[in-house]
């Protein structure tokens, strides 16, 4: 199955990479004031489930812009044809294609690529992960003061008032520096293989995360949500290298009631600093 999933993901990626720089402006929709999705995000979806119906037709496909079928079967494919649509339209290389496979309640494998730079993150149950033929491995830092980690602002593109603003004003100070790359599957990816130290974000959907939080943990990462358990993306998600975990999480405890009263109220005094 892995072998099968990382030739369709790489096919899949060339489709992005032929039409990017021929988007125009007729190839974009609006979902909302903000949130964006193009001909060839729908287009790079169809091409991976028409594949994945060809070889396992009974299984179950939840796709971000065709939604889920319902063939009862224990398995089922999670797709985001391009994660960081944004980018994608703008002509910048940090967007991904990212599809994990679920049995029952458990993804066991998923693969992430990022066509721009060829590079194809992948991993199964308990064979560990990789980027293109070499195996991965979360960082080892374990300061925040020493940690570069990545966020990202679902929160605002959905205009709710519980956003990552107060939350981001606290955290960062404390680290030595902050990124915000685009694409939630690529910031999860990177986690896995040690470029970032960690990676948090609000409101995103379980086809942004599912594969990259499976690399993740393949690489020894921990994936949980903002209290520690494991009701991500729905409570959040928090991705870090281990060794920051629990310090990343106590400290996001702290801001939160620091600002929790505020987090919700729009003349909050964090908004004045
Ligand atoms: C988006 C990316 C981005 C995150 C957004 C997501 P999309 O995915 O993952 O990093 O901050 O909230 O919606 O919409 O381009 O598939
Ligand atoms: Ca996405
Ligand atoms: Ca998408």
């Amino acid at each position: 199955m892995i072998a099968f999933l990382k030739d369709l993901i790489l096919e899949a990626g060339k489709i992005c990479k032929k039409d990017q720089a021929l988007l125009k402006p007729l190839d974009i929709e609006y979902k909302n004031t903000k949130d964006i999705v193009t001909t060839t995000d729908k287009k790079v979806e169809n091409f991976i489930i028409e594949n994945i119906q060809k070889k396992y037709p009974s299984h179950d496909i939840f796709g971000e812009e065709t939604g889920k079928t319902h063939y009862n079967s224990d398995y089922t494919w999670i797709i985001d044809p391009i994660d960081g649509t944004t980018s994608f339209l703008h002509q910048q290389p940090f967007y991904s294609i990212s599809i994990a496979l679920q049995h029952k309640d458990q993804i066991i494998l998923a693969a992430v690529y990022a066509p721009a730079f060829n590079e194809l993150f992948y991993a199964q149950t308990e064979s560990g992960a990789f980027l293109n033929t070499m195996p991965i491995n979360v960082s080892c830092t374990d300061e925040l003061i020493h940690s570069v980690m990545a966020t990202g602002f679902a929160c605002l593109r959905a205009d709710l008032d519980q956003n990552n603003l107060p939350m981001f004003c606290k955290i960062v100070p404390k680290l030595r520096d902050i990124r915000r790359y685009g694409s939630a599957a690529l910031d999860l990816c990177y986690v896995a293989c040690g470029r970032l130290d960690g990676f948090w974000e609000y409101n995103l959907n379980l086809y942004d995360i599912a594969a990259g939080a499976f690399i993740v943990k393949q690489a020894k990462g921990s994936v949980t949500d903002f209290t520690g358990a494991s009701d991500f993306p729905h409570q959040g998600i928090v991705a870090t290298n281990t060794h920051l975990h629990t310090q990343l999480l106590d400290n996001f405890k702290t801001a939160k009631k620091h600002v929790g009263a505020k987090l919700f109220n729009r003349d909050s005094d964090l908004s004045k600093t």
